[in-house]
Order: structure tokens, then sequence, then C-alpha cells
């Protein structure tokens, strides 16, 4: 495995059938050849993932979606043009060219344009290189399965490094913007459905759509099993009132705490992270996990924001870090 910020050479490894970890605005992605099953059975091993688990196929631009899509819905394609590029996942319903391989035998595939500079690049000269205007890069996130996604690439290399053959590839392309996973909306039904929270909200999809975005979908998805998105330490949801009621002086574990600026950090508590904004939070949150296990903290407290906006998305991923394991 070679660390590399040429995407190039990450178009290169993923064209011969290798993987390419590649940065996202949302989070790094473990990256392969969408129609490549051998290539995509790699992720699996590396992640440690079951092998039923749907994956993303990354477009190289709009245009590809009637390539890996059917029966599209109008209000699939409003969405795809409002957001795309961005931080948005469309489940619609596959065409042939979405193999069992990447859908995990489900008749949909789910797919999304990033608007990360490199990632960008990368489709771009995969099509280059191919000759293929429509080849997409399956790519779920590069973590190891249950685990906190990478949102730098010494994350992806600490986490996956080890699980990496010779000629993978990691595409250094700096810290991820946003932090936390896409928004992912299935779009085979008769109106949107949200399946996990993110940077696109609820609110933004009804707007463009003029429909309601419902989210009890039974459509299956691994970010959406209970305990998912989780550290070592143990994550614990507590109100402001509930921290500054505790009293930390005596505790034997150190504690770690995840709060928003405005909150002041009890004696006795390690502050992990004072974010300013929910966007800085969102943007810190997995790191702020990670750093807790680097200082192998047994425990954390997390006072999560608000439940509106991207808030929706924080709150989930901290809920799912809490869930027991
Ligand atoms: O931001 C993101 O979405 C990142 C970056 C790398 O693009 N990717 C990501 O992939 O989070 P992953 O595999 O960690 O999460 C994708 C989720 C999984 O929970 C998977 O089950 C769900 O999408 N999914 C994929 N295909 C699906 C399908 N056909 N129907 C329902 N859910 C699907
Ligand atoms: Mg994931």
């Amino acid at each position: 495995m070679r660390v590399t910020n040429d995407p190039l050479e990450a178009a290169l490894a993923l064209a011969e059938c290798h993987l390419a970890a590649v940065p996202t605005e949302t989070v790094y992605g473990l990256g392969a050849r969408a129609d490549d099953a051998h290539a995509i059975a790699q992720i699996y091993v590396a992640k440690g993932r079951p092998a039923n688990h749907p994956l993303i196929a990354h477009l190289p631009n709009i245009e590809a979606l009637d390539a890996w899509g059917k029966d599209i819905p109008d209000f699939a394609r409003a969405l795809a043009e409002a957001f795309w590029p961005g931080p948005l996942t469309l489940v619609i319903k596959r065409t042939d060219r979405a193999g069992d391989f990447l859908t995990g035998a489900q008749d949909s595939v789910a797919v999304r344009v990033s608007a990360h500079p490199l990632m960008q690049t990368v489709q771009q000269e995969l099509v280059r290189i191919t000759g293929d205007a429509s080849i997409a890069i399956a790519a779920p996130s590069a973590n190891r399965f249950g685990q906190v996604s990478p949102t730098s690439a010494d994350h992806v290399k600490q986490e996956l490094g080890m699980f990496l053959s010779a000629n993978d590839v990691i595409l250094d392309g700096g810290d991820c913007e946003i932090g936390l996973e896409s928004t992912i909306i299935d779009c085979t039904g008769t109106q949107p459905q949200l399946l996990r929270p993110g940077a696109i909200t609820i609110e933004q999809v009804e707007q463009t759509t003029g429909m309601t975005c419902t989210h009890d979908s039974q459509v299956r998805a691994s970010g959406t099993l209970d305990s998912h998105y989780s550290p070592r330490a143990e994550v614990r949801l507590v109100t402001q009132q509930e921290l500054e009621a505790g009293d930390y002086t005596n505790s034997a574990a150190r504690i770690g705490l995840l709060a928003s600026a405005d909150i002041t950090t009890p004696i006795g508590l390690v502050r992990l992270a004072e974010p300013t904004s929910t966007d800085e939070y969102a943007r810190i949150l997995y790191w702020a996990l990670r750093e807790a296990d680097a200082l192998e903290l047994r425990n954390v407290l997390a006072v999560s924001p608000e439940s509106h906006g991207l808030g929706t998305a924080i709150l989930d991923r901290l809920s799912r870090a809490a869930h027991p394991k």
C-alpha cells in the first residue's frame, strides 16, 4: 500500500482492479471498480464487512445516472439536480450494470456524485483510462466494519493499512470538509424516504421535491444497525443539565467530554473538543471519538447539538456510538 497525493495514481490502481482509499467531502471511502466482482470482494475483506451489505456507487457525473438506475422517479432526478455533486446518496432501482456483488443482491442500487475535487479527478481519469463514460467507483466508508468512519488519510492508514495489499493506494486529500457520511434517500417508492441523516436535511429534501420525506423505511442499511460508528470508549449522551449535575473529581477512570464551546468543562473531565458551530461539531466528531481511544479513555460524555439541520445527523451518530455493543 502507498499513500499518494496524485489522483492519477489512484485512478490507475482502480483501473487495474486494486483498491484506492479516496477522499470525499463527507468521509474517506475505500474504493474499487464498481463493475469488478473480484475488486469489490477485496473491499469486504479489508473492511471485515459482511458480504451481503450493499455499497454506494460513486458516479463520475449526473449523466451516468441512467446507466446504473432505471424507472427513476422525477423527485429523485430533482434531488440529483439540486444536490449533486454533494453529500447525498440516492437509492434507486438498478439496471443490469449494478451487479449483485455491488448491491448485496437487492434490486436497488445506491448512487452519489462526490464534490471533492480530488475524487472528481479520480473519476474523470478512470473514465479516460477505461474509455467508459459511466464507470463508477464502489466505496463504503474506509473503516473496519462497525467502527468510526475516517475523515483523514492518516485515519485510513491507521485503521486499514494492515489490511491493504501492496498495489492498493491511499489518496491523501486532507481533512474531510463535512465529516459525517452522506444523507441517504430511498427513491424506490412513491415518495422520498430518509434512510440515514446527513448534511442534506429532510427540510431540503422536502423543499426540493415538494413531497413529504418519511423516515420509516424497511430497506436494509448497515449504517442503521443500532450499534455502529462506535469507538472502543463507551459513549454516553447527556444533557447539559446532567453534565453539570455530575461530580467527576473522584472518578477513577479518565472520562472524556465532547460538547460545544459554550459549555464549560466540569473539573475532572478531559475535554476532547469544543466546536463553535454545528458544522464544526460534525467535522470534528469522528476525530474526537478516535482521540478518546488514542488517549485510552474508558468513557466519553457527549452533549449533542439540538436535533435540527445537521444536528439531527450528529445526534444520530452519537446515539449509535452510545448504543451498547
Ligand atoms: O458519505 C458517504 O456516504 C460515504 C462516502 C465514502 O461516500 N460512504 C458510506 O458508505 O458511508 P457506507 O457503505 O459506509 O454506507 C452506505 C450505506 C450502508 O449503510 C448501506 O447499507 C447503504 O448505504 N446502502 C447501500 N446500498 C443500498 C441499497 N441499495 N439500499 C439501501 N441501503 C443501501
Ligand atoms: Mg460506513
